[in-house]
């Protein structure tokens, strides 16, 4: 199996890797394949993501996704953070291998989960 450099990278120096204390939005997913969670924190302010953590107890490709996606969303707003497909973060990786693309869709998963919880909250 070969990981992409970018993949690589991101799964050595993963970004924004941590907790939002006081997080407008948490949401947390597991892979019902292999057991992994990921916990997905995200601060909102005039519906732009102001900032993104998020925690893994997950593999390789978990970790690198999950970096990569916050680093997508970091900036944009709830409704493009919402747009953001595991295709998107497995291309912006230079792609996984084939076997590893179900672990992108924990990082899709949360950051979903994270803004229902905003939503919700909001409301
Ligand atoms: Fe579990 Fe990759 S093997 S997320």
């Amino acid at each position: 199996m070969e990981y992409s450099e970018k993949v690589m990278d991101h799964f050595m120096n993963p970004r924004n890797v941590g907790k939002i204390e006081d997080a407008d939005g948490v949401g947390e997913v597991g892979n019902a394949k292999c057991g992994d969670i990921m916990k997905m924190y995200i601060k909102v302010e005039n519906n732009i993501l102001v900032d993104v953590k998020f925690n893994t107890f997950g593999c390789a490709s978990a970790i690198a996704t999950s970096s990569m996606a916050t680093e997508l969303i970091k900036g944009k707003t709830v409704e493009e953070a919402l747009e953001l497909t595991n295709k998107a973060v497995a291309e912006a990786l230079d792609g996984l291998p084939p076997v590893k693309m179900h672990c992108s869709v924990l990082a899709e998963e949360a950051i979903k989960a994270a803004i229902e919880d905003y939503m919700s909250k909001k409301a």
